[in-house]
């Protein structure tokens, strides 16, 4: 499930004929939230083209399960501490906790239970006074192009997600709470910073 190598060479660029320029600018919209000393840990980052815009930080890990994905990622060149790993966030077995969280358009590929199971392990991934960033797209059924994409990935990339999420009330329930948000693309798409409870 949520096999993405078949898409990852021309994901960036139906992204972008899609939704035009909105996906890059609701995933870096809250990036300038991310502080000097903090550890940061991406998850499903796809390509990497978000390394660009992440600012000067203590450590970048970035977490991908798709082997495609991740070695276009590793071609971004960036002056950080990076560490790649090639694994399923659900098999992860972290070594560390993390200051800051990205999930951009990452918890959406994912059904409702393993959804929870997820923002519980990030749950248990976040330092005291940590954030999540997540960017994803709003849930409503009358999005046709929204669920259309949901359908295009189910076919072409297996993923386990059979339907479009409130994911925002997922992440509230598991012990987090909303401290800045933004909306993009007519609000099809939103970015939210959570801190941890
Ligand atoms: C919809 S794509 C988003 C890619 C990128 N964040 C972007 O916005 O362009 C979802 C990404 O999450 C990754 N992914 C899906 N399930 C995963 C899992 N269980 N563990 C780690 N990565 C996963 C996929 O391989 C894919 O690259």
């Amino acid at each position: 499930m949520n096999n993405f190598n078949f898409i990852a060479p021309f994901y960036d660029r139906l992204a972008r004929i899609v939704f035009g320029r909105s996906i890059e600018n609701a995933t870096y919209h809250f990036l300038s939230e991310i502080q000097e000393d903090s550890a940061v840990l991406i998850l499903g980052g796809g390509t990497g083209k978000i390394l660009s815009s992440i600012p000067k930080c203590e450590k970048v890990t970035y977490l991908e399960k798709s082997e495609k994905m991740i070695n276009r990622a590793k071609t971004h060149k960036v002056d950080m501490d990076m560490e790649f790993i090639n694994k399923d966030f659900l098999a992860f077995d972290a070594k560390h906790s993390y200051d800051f969280i990205i999930c951009p358009f990452f918890l959406d590929c994912f059904n409702e239970k393993n959804l929870d199971e997820v923002i519980n392990q990030i749950d248990g991934l976040i330092k005291t006074d940590g954030k999540l960033l997540v960017t994803d797209f709003q849930a409503t059924r009358k999005q046709l192009l929204i669920r259309l994409m949901h359908l295009f990935f189910r076919i072409f990339a297996s993923l386990e997600s059979k339907k479009l999420k409130n994911i925002h009330r997922f992440i509230l329930q598991n012990r987090f709470e909303i401290e800045k948000e933004e909306f993009f693309h007519k609000n099809m798409i939103f970015s939210r910073v959570y801190r941890n409870l």
